[in-house]
């Protein structure tokens, strides 16, 4: 976040469009014009494009919502960005995944790993990080199940709570979800966004060295818990033995960061 302009790049009726669509309490026109429009620095500048965060205000439930100004429009979704993302996540997970305790038990597990290694990246990046470490298995959650491609219903859920596109994929493509999908004949991962390959080892990393009960464990003992959890005809004990070598790799590589 590097500064903050007062010149309304977007026109008003459109963000009282978006603020209805988003729950938000309807502001008068007069105090929109106020608002202020946080630039939110180079490392989202992609091309000649520049990402121009909005603040849409605050949702009952505690949420700061803003939004990219390319975003605000019709049928477009809002973005959760702020210190608070991680804080949702915890929530959201401890709420979702209570009726399942020893999952909640190795979510946490997973979130506080993520927590240790999250100062390799930037402020932004290391929430990310962290919120999609709390989302990343909520897709068990009874209350969240759909398809029963848990990265892919987490990642949906994500998506619907508003939480950003980074953290939506990172649930959707966390720790061999690919590789499932394959083997569960699901395509539809493709509809989620390529994600950092350092931040989505990162979550690898976490969710690998962190066992069922929430303690640490070695990425190869985890892998064999998995393969004996699942028998062989299961997709999942097909996946892990697909791309066994690939997770160790990418837990190896962050191992290498310390
Ligand atoms: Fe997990």
């Amino acid at each position: 976040m590097t500064g903050f302009s007062t010149r309304p790049l977007i026109p008003v009726k459109k963000i009282l469009t978006t603020q209805v669509r988003a729950g938000l309490p309807v502001r008068r026109r007069t105090e929109l014009r106020l608002f202020r429009w946080r630039r939110t620095g180079a490392a989202k500048r992609t091309g000649a494009a520049t990402s121009v965060m909005v603040s849409l205000g605050r949702r009952s439930d505690g949420w700061n919502v803003e939004c990219d100004r390319r975003d605000v429009g019709p049928a477009r979704r809002l973005v959760v960005v702020t210190a608070e993302l991680v804080e949702s996540a915890r929530q959201l997970a401890e709420e979702r995944l209570a009726e399942l305790p020893r999952r909640l038990a190795h979510v946490r597990g997973v979130a506080a790993a993520a927590g240790r290694i999250r100062s390799k990246f930037d402020t932004e990046t290391g929430d990310r990080l962290a919120a999609a470490a709390w989302l990343h298995d909520i897709g068990y959650a009874p209350s969240v199940w759909e398809t029963g491609f848990h990265p892919l219903d987490g990642a949906r859920f994500a998506r619907a709570q508003g939480f950003d596109e980074t953290v939506v994929s990172l649930v959707a493509f966390h720790t061999g979800a690919l590789a499932e999908a394959r083997e569960r004949g699901i395509s539809v991962l493709s509809a989620f966004g390529v994600v950092d390959s350092d931040v989505l080892d990162a979550l690898t990393f976490c969710d690998l060295t962190t066992g069922p009960d929430g303690y640490g464990v070695s990425a190869a003992q985890r892998l064999d818990e998995v393969l004996q959890r699942y028998g062989p005809s299961d997709p999942v004990h097909r996946a892990v033995d697909s791309c066994r070598d690939e997770l160790l790799a990418a837990v190896e590589r962050v191992q290498s960061w310390a």
